[in-house]
């Protein structure tokens, strides 16, 4: 395949020599498995605390209600247990505080370092996990899990944008996402296999198996190159050529090498990332570090994550049915994604958050009328079979359309925009926004069930009605555009050229625009 980027600065079109080398799929491959341990532990903890054995041991209380909750009880509220919830979130709020220290390590020690630490913590949080004796050493656990994802979603998508030749970063980048959906699918699984075997400790091989993934991920970031503009950063040219030339395939490097000395002398001139996050010239890339993640999370995809068993079960379906039901949304998850991998880079980012968010819309909706009419919010009512199982086909159109919009491009856009200087600080702040919002949803969705019933599907198609308004006017396609020239793309946006003048475009971008 012929190489190059394409920076679509008036008319003219820039070529970086290369080829896509099977050592930068590789490469990326084995990055992306990142993912894996941000799946895992997605799709784990739902199941987790729906086992009895695991209720009873740590969480007495919840178990006990559960177990004398009277049938009588409205069933969109059967379920509403902050004790609960709280397991489940605890993870993003240790994640949302250490990836701030990602951001750091990321930036000084490489992308690779930050992979290898990440990994080494899910390790350690899953092996305390699966022996822990007292809710303490439970949480002590959840603790390390957070800080292993917080470190992990900091530098994968970040060394997966960097490494990618600009033609396939789009395809490349998803891999994280694709990573993170068999996660969450394979840990459904396994929790369907523990819960079936009722001797007490289930719930401990569901949470050790997490190892599996951190293992996997450690050695990998053992095994992988740091991002030549990464290694640039910190003073290693020598190096950063070596691995260039690798991973494009060729000794000709020169243009991209020069693109990225010229970023980092840019960057030099920032002493810090976080006071220059906040210029003026970065208010789109703020802007959107912020927006997107939160906007991911707003889809009410995790609703579905974490609690589609239990909202199956809400709706009628029996235990067996609930739990095979969010095996099929985990399976259409996973294949929905390949479809992004595939057009993201031929079709460009902005057609499918447009489409993603039109369908989700459609069927959030659809699913609301028909849980208001016919289930009813005093929530007393039953579906027929037929009904229930149009919901279940309605839900997995929504997680089809999420799992090739928002999903990846949720990850994808915002490491891709951001100048090498705010690169970090800037994908922590995503990591932070994205936990932060996933934390909110994931406490708040049982009592929202409680309180709004059907309206609270309507409440998320809403929300993304608002998102879908923000892509079309204010998110530029950064399809195909070499990383350290997205400045461009900004400068020629209706809105967002106003934050950028002309002392904020390096040199490369300044020739390429005469
Ligand atoms: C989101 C997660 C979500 C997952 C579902 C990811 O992109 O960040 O919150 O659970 O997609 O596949």
């Amino acid at each position: 395949m012929a190489g190059g980027g394409l920076a679509p600065s008036n008319g003219q079109v820039k070529h970086y020599n290369g080829r896509v080398t099977s050592f930068v799929i590789v490469t990326c491959v084995i990055a992306a498995t990142g993912g894996l341990i941000f799946g895992y532990d997605i799709g784990v903890s739902g199941g987790v605390t729906s086992m009895d054995e695991f209720l009873e041991k740590f969480f007495p209380s919840v178990y006990q209600q559960e177990k004398t909750a009277s049938g009588s009880k409205n069933q969109w509220c059967q379920f509403d247990s902050q004790m609960l919830t709280s397991f489940t979130s605890s993870l993003y709020v240790a994640g949302l505080i250490s990836t701030y220290f990602a951001s750091m390590v990321t930036q000084a020690f490489g992308r690779k370092s930050s992979m290898l630490f990440g990994g080494a913590a899910f390790l350690l949080g899953s092996a305390i996990n699966g022996v822990a004796m007292n809710v303490a050493m439970l949480i002590i656990g959840r603790i390390m899990l957070g800080v292993g994802v917080g470190f992990a979603n900091q530098a994968v998508p970040l060394y997966l944008s960097e490494m990618a030749p600009p033609q396939l970063r789009g395809a490349l980048n998803m891999g994280f996402q694709m990573a993170t959906t068999i996660g969450i699918f394979v840990a459904g699984l396994v929790n369907y296999g523990t819960g079936k075997l009722h001797a007490g400790y289930g719930w401990r091989i569901s949470v050790a198996l997490a190892a599996v993934p951190a293992l996997i991920m450690t050695l990998g970031a053992i095994a992988l190159p740091d991002t030549p503009n990464s290694l640039v950063e910190r003073g290693l040219r020598d190096q950063a050529k070596a691995t260039l030339q690798k991973i494009r395939g060729t000794d000709d490097v020169e243009a991209e090498l020069q693109d990225m000395i010229e970023a980092t002398e840019e960057a030099k001139k920032v002493s810090d990332p976080w006071s220059s996050i906040l210029r003026p010239e970065h208010r789109p890339h703020l802007v959107m570090a912020i927006a997107i993640p939160m906007f991911q999370q707003l889809t009410g995809i995790n609703v579905i994550m974490f609690y589609a068993p239990v909202l199956f079960k809400t709706i009628g379906f029996g235990d067996s049915a609930s739990l095979m039901s969010a095996v099929i949304s985990g399976l259409v998850n996973v294949f929905a994604t390949t479809v992004s991998i595939a057009t993201v880079d031929k079709f460009g980012r902005r057609i499918l958050f447009l489409e993603g968010g039109i369908q989700m819309v459609v069927s959030q909706v659809a699913v609301g009328a028909i849980l208001g009419t016919f289930f009813g919010d005093a929530g007393t009512g039953k579906l027929s079979p037929g009904l229930a199982n149009l919901v279940l086909a309605l839900i997995c159109v929504y997680v089809a359309a999420f799992a090739w919009s928002w999903g990846p491009l949720g990850w994808l856009v915002p490491s891709e925009i951001f100048p090498l200087n705010i690169r970090s600080a800037g994908q922590s702040i995503v990591v932070g926004v994205n936990f932060f919002f996933t934390f909110v949803i994931a406490q708040l969705f049982l009592m929202a069930l409680c309180h709004l019933k059907s309206g609270l599907f309507h409440l998320f198609a809403a929300f993304v009605v608002v998102m879908t308004l923000f892509v079309v006017f204010l998110v530029p396609e950064t399809k195909g555009v070499p990383i350290e020239e997205m400045t461009l793309v900004w400068k020629k946006h209706w809105f967002w050229k106003k934050y950028m003048l002309d002392d904020h475009i390096t040199p490369s971008e300044h020739r390429r625009e005469d």
